[in-house]
């Protein structure tokens, strides 16, 4: 049983963190998401739209997500790979550069960057929500030709 692990918010659920999750699960045979607190994001200065309850829930529905844990320090990562036997952890690779990840995990596990889904996040959906005009809305998949 290979184990995969992964950290992040994945507020306001999109296609990014999909493919995100998708491509981490292909990893291995079971996938693990360390889903940040609350509080967590409070520290970090950022605040989710949903909260942790229903972003766990939202995860929890989606096929590629076997068990949901909460990330709630900078610090916990080694012990979650050892307390889970993660084989990997797999990020998006804005956090390849990472000190988090890269010198806290060097020898523990493998550590798989995987290219971010261009053009969506959930800080891009939170501005153009906050515009007065409406927005085109964009039904079209990343790839997919009109
Ligand atoms: N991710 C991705 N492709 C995207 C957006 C996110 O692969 N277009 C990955 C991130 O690299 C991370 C995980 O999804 O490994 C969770 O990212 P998160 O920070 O929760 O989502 P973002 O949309 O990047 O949120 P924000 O805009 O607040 O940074």
């Amino acid at each position: 049983m290979k184990k995969i692990l992964t950290y992040g918010t994945f507020d306001l659920l999109h296609y990014g963190h999909i493919e995100l999750l998708r491509r981490a699960r292909e990893q291995g045979d079971c996938l693990i998401v360390a889903l940040s607190t609350d509080e967590f994001n409070a520290l970090k200065g950022k605040q989710a739209y949903h909260s942790y309850k229903v972003r766990k829930q939202m995860l929890e529905a989606i096929s590629y997500v076997d068990r949901v844990i909460p990330e709630e320090n900078w610090e916990q990562k080694p012990a979650d790979v050892r307390l889970f036997e993660i084989d990997t952890v797999v990020m998006g690779d804005d956090w390849k550069d990472d000190a988090h990840f890269t010198s806290t995990l060097e020898g523990l596990c493998n550590l798989v960057f995987l290219p971010r889904t261009p053009g969506v996040s959930t800080s891009n959906i939170k501005g153009d929500l906050k515009l007065q005009e409406p927005v085109e809305g964009n039904t079209q998949l990343p790839g997919e030709s009109a």
